[in-house]
């Protein structure tokens, strides 16, 4: 997240390997001319796509414009476009072959001279996860990364996700990268990060003089924190059958979520304060032992079922994946942050696929009021109240409070305050990589995670894939398509005496 100053971002090449890859079609090329529109993108930046597959600079260019009539926002200012297609060059190599690094160096040696991109690069890792690591050692060894010699300009990767598969795999991803770069050029991105109302918790809660006092375990009950699809594996069953909910939404998406809720607060916006922040919550939050995995983690799949009225598939009927799978497409746990602020104070995570509604949020429920004095008033059904962080799709901040119904007697009704985040203007177009792609071309690493939060990560992780891994699920297909997931999803809170909070409403208050 950028400072509030507007610069243009510094010229460069930005090479994206694997550029044939979706990635680029719906997201960066999208972005990348949001960007431009904005002002944000420089003049003399070059875009240098590299991949296995053989095609003519023409050819490519012609899927790429294809694509934004299908990705891009509409209508298309085609000038614009033509402006940022025409600095799309095209290398065809193999990820590990010696002599494709040696051309794109001289291709960029090329494009600093001829285009000004003053040796500034921006390696963009689009590719499956195995060739990381190679693509970096390469680079490294084409004098491309860290460089051995001196160079001009500032070298920075991208890293998307999956990172590594469990804890000692992500370590070495990390020793292969940071054989090649350092820290600080490395950023490993996660597009939830990217999204407006996610940056938004932040400036809510520090940018209030209102929530930070009672943000603690003296005033909240418990926290939710929800990301329901209901779309299933979209066609990636083979990737997902190596990932799972855990490892594909909880490890990475929710934990930077959770993290964001339950830091302290920074002392500046910079990039490191803010993650160091953020990392001590994740180191805060003890992984469990076998015993506390069975009692503290739920794990589901789903069965045939309807949505928006139409049946869907079995997961295990989906192509690519097994007959038999254990896969979990559905995730829960309670973990507790070990902290003086959080003792005691539980957060429940869930992620799945196929769920009833698309709806991602995190619910802060506050103790309940003492319930004396309303006794006689419907004081049994008092609903404590809550902050409902909405991150999508309808972007907004709910508060649940109770009220009077209007009449002679006293009588409790809950009602609730929204705030819809459109209200605040012009929503900016946005695929949620706009941001991150200027920030790394800024060289803001805040949204991104660092090789410490990573490891924190995994750490929580890990035990928890190893139990699953150890006892195969016994119950699967244990949800149907269209609900809210397993029934041990909901009894993980019963024996709290707690509820997860299932949005119902079809409608949105901040509907048109
Ligand atoms: C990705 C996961 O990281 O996030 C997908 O790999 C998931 O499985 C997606 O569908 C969800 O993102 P969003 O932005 O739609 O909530």
């Amino acid at each position: 997240m950028a400072s509030s100053e507007q610069q243009t971002a510094d010229p460069c090449v930005l090479v994206i390997f694997g550029a044939t890859g979706d990635l680029t079609k719906r997201k960066l090329m999208p972005a990348l001319y949001n960007l431009a529109r904005s002002g944000l993108l420089p003049d003399n930046l070059a875009i240098l796509a590299f991949a296995r597959r053989v095609h003519t600079i023409e050819n490519f260019r012609r899927d790429l414009t294809d694509a934004m009539q299908q990705f891009g926002p509409q209508p298309l200012d085609a000038g614009l476009w033509e402006r940022i297609v025409a600095r799309v060059t095209y290398l065809t190599g193999d990820y590990a072959d010696p002599a494709a690094y040696a051309t794109m160096r001289q291709v960029l040696e090329q494009s600093d001279a001829e285009r000004g991109t003053r040796g500034n690069y921006l390696y963009y890792l689009a590719t499956p996860p195995e060739v990381f690591a190679e693509v970096a050692r390469q680079l490294s060894a084409a004098g491309l990364a860290r460089g051995s010699q001196p160079f001009q300009g500032w070298r920075r990767i991208v890293v998307e996700k999956p990172f590594g598969h469990d804890l000692a795999s992500a370590r070495a991803l990390d020793g292969e990268l940071q054989a090649a770069f350092d820290e600080s050029q490395i950023f490993r991105i996660d597009h939830y990060l990217g999204k407006e109302t996610v940056q938004n918790v932040l400036v809510f809660r520090f940018a209030n003089g209102i929530f930070e006092p009672i943000w603690n375990r003296r005033y909240i009950d418990h926290v939710q924190i929800t990301a329901a699809e209901s779309v299933g594996v979209e066609g990636r069953g083979g990737y997902y059958e190596s990932a799972g909910a855990l490892r594909d939404m909880i490890q990475n998406h929710l934990f930077q979520l959770l993290a964001l809720v339950a830091m302290e607060p920074p002392i500046s916006f910079d990039g490191d304060v803010i993650r160091d922040q953020k990392v001590r919550v994740l180191q805060a939050i003890k992984p469990m032992d076998d015993e506390e995995i069975i009692r503290r983690s739920v794990r589901g799949q789903y069965g045939p079922g309807v949505i928006g009225g139409t049946p869907v598939p079995a997961y295990r009927d989906e192509p690519s994946v097994g007959r038999d799978s254990p896969t979990e497409t559905f995730a829960a746990l309670k973990l507790n942050v070990e902290n003086w602020r959080w003792a005691d104070v539980p957060f429940y995570l869930r992620a799945g696929k196929r769920m009833a509604r698309r709806e991602t949020e995190i619910v802060i429920q506050f103790r309940r009021a003492p319930v004396l004095l309303f006794r006689s008033a419907g004081a049994a059904s008092l609903q404590p109240n809550r902050l409902i962080l909405r991150i999508q799709p309808d972007e907004r901040i709910e508060v649940q409070f109770q009220a009077k119904r209007p009449g002679a007697i006293v009588r409790l009704a809950p009602a609730q305050m929204n705030f819809c985040y459109g209200d605040l203007g012009e929503s900016v177009l946005s695929t949620g990589y706009e941001t991150l792609l200027y920030d790394v071309m800024i060289g803001d690493s805040m949204l991104f995670h660092r090789a410490d939060m990573v490891d924190a990560a995994w750490r929580v992780a890990t035990p928890i894939l190893d139990v699953w891994g150890a006892l195969p699920p016994r119950d699967f297909p244990n949800y149907s398509a269209g609900s809210w997931g397993p029934a041990a999803a909901d009894r993980l809170l019963e024996r709290d005496r707690r509820v997860w909070q299932n949005p119902e409403q079809e409608q949105s208050p901040c509907d048109p």
